[in-house]
């Protein structure tokens, strides 16, 4: 698949099939992860891969939506702001940029092994550090729900994007 089709394929999906994903599959996740490029390489995340029962009901309760109570696995990906790039100049901190690109990268892979994953960043952040017991420098950027889709023509549904002419200015 080129690369192209690969972000063409890659879509949020929320609805899962009762089967585990292969810890294969998440080492490959996690590895696209680990290879993203961040500011200065400092590579300033954590993942953390939830999936036993007590783990993820704690996780549950800091995003309560019906589809995702049904989620068994996912990975919360967490950026360090003290171990992070800050750009002088204005003091901007990229810890949030670096753990994003690196997210990005997980779901591509996800999607390339027919994995489905959802972004999830509507969560209640505290209830959320409880959970997996964060350290006051690490931000949970996002969950990231996984597993296999439970109906396969999720990955042909439509996608609504904006034009290339509403996004891009040539100067
Ligand atoms: C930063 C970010 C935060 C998101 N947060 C949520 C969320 O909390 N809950 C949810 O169901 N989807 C969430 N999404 C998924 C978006 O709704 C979805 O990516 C967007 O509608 C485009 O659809 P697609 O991913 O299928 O291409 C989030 C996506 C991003 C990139």
């Amino acid at each position: 698949m080129s690369f192209l089709n690969l972000c063409e394929k890659r879509r949020s999906v929320r609805e899962y099939a009762d089967k585990k994903v292969t810890k294969a599959d998440l080492l490959n996740i996690l590895e696209a992860g680990r290879l993203a490029p961040s500011a200065v390489n400092y590579q300033p995340w954590k993942f953390y891969v939830v999936e036993k029962d007590e783990a993820i009901s704690a996780l549950h309760k800091a995003y309560p939506r019906e589809w995702f109570l049904k989620v068994r696995q996912c990975i919360v990906i967490c950026a360090d702001t003290a171990a992070a790039w800050t750009r002088k100049s204005d003091s901007k901190n990229h810890a949030e940029i670096d753990a994003s690109i690196a997210i990005d990268h997980m779901t591509l892979e996800a999607a390339d092994s027919g994995i489905g994953t959802c972004w999830i960043c509507n969560f209640d952040p505290q209830l959320c550090r409880e959970a997996l017991a964060l350290t006051e420098n690490q931000i949970p950027v996002a969950i990231l729900s996984l597993g296999y889709p439970k109906d396969e023509t999720v990955w042909s549904t439509p996608k609504k994007r904006k034009s290339l002419d509403e996004v891009v200015e040539w100067i």
